[in-house]
């Protein structure tokens, strides 16, 4: 079994009952799913996985997601450009400040 050297969860506001209830879905935090795929691809960044996951309590500073192994968690990603910075933060091998929840 090959595992990811990275690991992107993309907050989808689930809960335990499976619905969804906060905020980062609201945003369109799931919306951002194919362009995060097409720019791993386009990248060659066959390393980083991707995954949607339930809340993870930063509901108020989504959409949010969190790059392991790093443990960056990152708010405010509500667009291309801002995926953008995030994948290009793992390249780089450094957090980016703009988008890291501290
Ligand atoms: S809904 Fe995304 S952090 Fe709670």
């Amino acid at each position: 079994m090959q595992k990811p050297e990275h690991h992107i969860f993309v907050c989808g506001s689930f809960r335990g009952n499976g619905g969804q209830r906060g905020a980062c879905h609201k945003k369109g935090s799931l919306n951002l799913l194919p362009y995060l795929e097409g720019e791993l691809i386009d990248r060659g960044l066959a390393g980083v996985q991707i995954s949607s996951c339930g809340c993870i309590n930063v509901c108020e500073r989504g959409p949010a997601l969190i790059v392991y192994p790093e443990n960056w968690w990152y708010g405010g990603v509500e667009g291309e450009s801002d995926i953008d910075a995030i994948l290009d933060s793992i390249e780089d091998g450094a957090p980016d400040a703009g988008y890291l929840l501290t």
